[in-house]
């Protein structure tokens, strides 16, 4: 297991490109088993989850092969329609397929993914939105079973926003025969990412970024090209590490418009920040003010810079609240961070942290891919030697990260489990 040694303290300037998004991709990849066909998509990172959700689509008989960012996939002879525990532990989104599979071929046997490093996430949206589309699920031995002839339209009411629930209802809904309400759907630009691509595949959905879509399912699709859009909360996280070592960096390649929340707390914080279409130029206050944050759906703030965004917090002139609304125990980072001489105290969903002004390095562990990226850019900002252990989460998420990180200045450096 690698690990990354940064010496802190430097400030980072320059411009760092952003890639595209990995959710984005992990959604329209098991989408291209909804028709027979070659795909194309560009702009795709090169990340340790994108190489697993393209071996379970190999698995199950597409012709998978990424070059550089274009990723080629060919649905011609899928033959397999299960998605075994073996894949689904190492990535949640595996469940992804569930939709797609039911939806095309009528059937599909998919692991229950479990628990994830934080906590319990629940699949019980998508199972119960694909039965009410008509499909006959069972629970068995952890997979979930989904039988049906043709899915049949319904109205969904979702009780809770769900990005992944709203994906697999509205892969299964493009081929059901009708025209399906969802209620509450996720409006996650990756969502809306994958409602274009649908669409571009010949489907019919109204209502597009918004909470209400209606779905006309349709007989048969066809295969696309497409053009991933830009990891939001990449940007985010270098947007932060710029506030975090006092530096001046222009993100490029990034669409700002998905970047409203971040952007409104990081002027909060005393950051001046300048967009252009494509590119967000910040640059840091000389002292960063407290800011409280409480994550919320898609427009507001992500629960995925929630650990970036605690960590901005420990350095800054006053005590600030942090509060995860979407996953309760999303603070694995906290004990991690008191290590580097951080002041937090944690009360249910809520962090209070007192700004302490300057962190002091030390060795620290990654337990999941955004708490990774906190503690890097904590050592970032710290006195003296970080030693992040585990950055195998990272490798998930962040495409080089030490590559562009070193490009803005910060001594940064990988050492291979080999080495030590
Ligand atoms: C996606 C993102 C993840 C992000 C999350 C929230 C991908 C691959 N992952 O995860 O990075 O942190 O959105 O923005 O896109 N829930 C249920 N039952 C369900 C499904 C979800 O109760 O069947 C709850 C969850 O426990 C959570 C909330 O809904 O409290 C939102 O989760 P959801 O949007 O589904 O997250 P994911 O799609 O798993």
């Amino acid at each position: 297991m690698d690990k990354f040694i940064i010496e802190g303290g430097k400030k980072l300037h320059g411009h760092v490109s952003v890639s595209g998004s990995k959710n984005a991709a992990l959604a329209l990849m098991p989408a291209t088993l909804l028709a027979s066909g070659k795909y194309h998509f560009k702009n795709v990172p090169v990340l340790r989850d994108l190489t697993t959700m393209g071996r379970l689509l190999s698995l199950m008989g597409v012709d998978v092969s990424q070059e550089g960012h274009s990723l080629s996939l060919n649905t011609f002879r899928v033959n397999k329609f299960e998605a075994p525990y073996e894949q689904v532990k190492k990535m949640r989104a595996s469940v992804y397929v569930l939709g797609p599979l039911v939806a095309r071929y009528g059937h599909a046997k998919v692991s229950l993914p479990g628990g994830c490093a934080w906590g319990p996430r629940p699949v019980n949206l998508h199972i119960e939105g694909v039965r009410k589309l008509g499909a006959d699920v069972n629970v068995k031995g952890g997979y979930i079973l989904a039988r049906a002839k043709r899915l049949k339209a319904a109205k969904i009411n979702f009780t809770v926003s769900s990005v992944g629930a709203t994906g697999n209802v509205m892969m299964a809904a493009v081929l059901a025969r009708g025209t399906t309400l969802i209620n509450n759907a996720a409006m996650e630009p990756e969502i809306v990412a994958l409602e274009h691509f649908l669409v571009k595949m010949g489907a019919r959905i109204d209502g597009i970024g918004t909470s209400r879509l209606e779905i006309e399912g349709v007989d048969q699709l066809h295969p696309v090209d497409e053009n991933l859009i830009p990891d939001r909360i990449e940007a985010a996280t270098f947007l932060i590490a710029a506030a975090l070592t006092g530096g001046t960096v222009t993100v490029e390649n990034c669409k700002p418009v998905h970047l409203s929340a971040v952007m409104s707390k990081l002027e909060e914080s005393g950051a001046f920040l300048q967009t252009g279409d494509s590119s967000i130029t910040i640059r840091a206050p000389k002292s960063i003010r407290p800011v409280n944050v409480t994550t919320e759906i898609y427009p507001g703030f992500p629960t995925d810079v929630q650990a970036q965004w605690l960590t901005l917090m420990t350095i800054a002139r006053g005590t600030s609240k942090i509060t995860d609304s979407i996953y309760f125990d999303r603070f694995k980072h906290v004990p991690e961070l008191i290590r580097l001489g951080a002041d937090i105290m944690l009360e249910k969903n809520s962090a209070t942290v007192k700004g302490v002004g300057k962190l002091a390095g030390a060795k620290v562990m990654s337990t999941d891919l955004r708490a990774s990226a906190c503690l890097v850019l904590a050592g970032l900002a710290a006195h003296g030697t970080t030693e992040v252990l585990r950055v195998y989460h990272l490798d998930r998420g962040y495409e080089s990260i030490e590559r562009k990180l070193h490009q803005l200045g910060a001594r940064i450096r990988r050492v291979s489990g080999k080495e030590f």
